[in-house]
């Protein structure tokens, strides 16, 4: 009797046991499946290149297999140009946008008629075809009577880079958005770009051109300019009468972060426009200007009323003789957004640091863009 007893109670001991492992072996093994899974979907959306590992940007993995995430969560809205002759550049810059973030981006693309069909194909036929993005018309008729005929101004004939001053009505739902010039590489996540605050009052973020980057002496000497009277005329009336210090530190508005609120509640495309149409009667703009036409409107209507960027979110002049040649390969690998503004575009014959662009870009499917390189191999 005892021994039954005792041989039952081991028994079932026994059973307990058994079925207590059993359970840790199914727990174990679904953690193990889940990991694997997780770890699948972590390579499949990989997107970052880590210090030093190239990953294979060409590769079609994750748009065929169509595990794409479905993104959730807030809009992250980003205005951004496509001008034909340089398709190439708004593709190579979606593509970094989107690889390094896995927020919920939308892209609004502003287009002129005659690129919408070649631009649609490069993005459904590319890795980028899972890209949530509108595209909308620019009118050029928007600029008559505003910019000067004068085909001496070489951006006069490049109406796609105004199109930031109308940032409010291409995204009007929007309270919050970003604008990127097309020649440039996000390699931060660009939600930490949409993060920048706005000060209260202010409708929008820029870059000073006096950034610690700048200060360093890195930029300094390479024939930019760097403070208000290298962009405005400050011996024309209209200007002396705003009253601003011609040595104010400029800013490039190739990275803008918009509060649309205040942008709309300012009137800030009215007031640009204003100062357009007067720069064409009275000549406003600094006589040596050599970048934009777009940046002396908006530093008269920004003056002292902008919010900052850091640096490192616009890292600048990689484009310009020189200048980019200066920074260190670690200084651009750290860097989170890279702008080739100036003459040398990565996608020309010679520029700095075009390796990093390279990585970004997608061929065009119908082969009319190639990017032109000095060493073909
Ligand atoms: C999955 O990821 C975890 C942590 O990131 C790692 O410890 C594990 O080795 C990975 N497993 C596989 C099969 O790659
Ligand atoms: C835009 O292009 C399409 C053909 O691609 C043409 O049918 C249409 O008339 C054009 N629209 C304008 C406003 O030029
Ligand atoms: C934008 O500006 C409005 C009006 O001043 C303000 O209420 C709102 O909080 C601002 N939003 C952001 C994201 O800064
Ligand atoms: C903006 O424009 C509207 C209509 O033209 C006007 O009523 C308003 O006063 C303007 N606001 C500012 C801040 O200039």
């Amino acid at each position: 009797m005892r021994t039954g007893g005792t041989d039952e109670a081991i028994t079932m001991t026994m059973r307990k046991v058994n079925v207590a492992i059993l359970v840790l072996l199914a727990v174990a093994f679904l953690i193990i499946v889940q990991r694997n899974l997780l770890n699948l979907s972590d390579f499949l959306h990989k997107e970052h290149p880590d210090a030093g590992m190239i990953l294979p940007f060409e590769s079609e993995l994750s748009p065929d297999l169509g595990l794409e995430l479905v993104r959730k969560g807030e809009e992250i809205p980003v205005l951004i140009t496509a001008a034909e002759e340089r398709l190439g550049s708004v593709i190579a810059a979606m593509n970094s946008i989107y690889q390094n973030s896995k927020a919920n981006i939308v892209f609004t693309i502003v287009t002129l008629n005659d690129t919408v069909d070649h631009l649609k194909v490069w993005l459904s036929k590319t890795k980028l075809n899972n890209v949530n993005y509108k595209i909308v018309i620019f009118k050029p008729e928007l600029l008559n009577g505003k910019i000067a005929k004068d085909p001496q101004t070489l951006e006069a004939s490049k109406p796609l880079t105004f199109a930031r001053f109308y940032l409010s009505a291409y995204i009007p739902e929007a309270e919050k958005a970003i604008y990127l010039d097309d020649d440039v590489i996000v390699q931060g996540d660009i939600q930490d770009l949409f993060e920048t605050p706005i000060k209260p009052g202010h409708a929008a973020a820029f870059s000073e051109d006096c950034d610690s980057a700048s200060a360093k002496g890195i930029v300094r000497g390479a024939g930019t300019q760097n403070n208000y009277i290298g962009f405005l005329d400050f011996k024309k009336e209209a200007i002396k009468k705003l009253g601003m210090r011609a040595n104010t530190c400029s800013f490039n508005p190739g990275v803008i972060i918009a509060n649309l609120t205040e942008w709309k509640n300012q009137n800030i495309t009215q007031q640009l426009e204003h100062w357009m149409e007067l720069n064409t009667k009275e000549d406003l703009y600094s006589k040596t200007l050599a970048e934009s036409i777009t940046t002396p409107p908006l530093l008269i209507v920004f003056y002292k009323r902008h919010s900052s960027i850091d640096p490192m979110w616009h890292v600048r002049h990689l484009g310009t003789t020189g200048a980019g040649n200066r920074y260190s390969p670690q200084f651009v690998k750290a860097a989170k957004l890279l702008h080739w503004n100036g003459h040398y575009k990565p996608w020309g014959r010679t520029s700095s640091f075009s390796d990093v662009w390279d990585k970004w870009f997608l061929p065009d499917p119908t082969g009319k863009f190639v990017p032109v390189r000095r060493h073909t191999d």
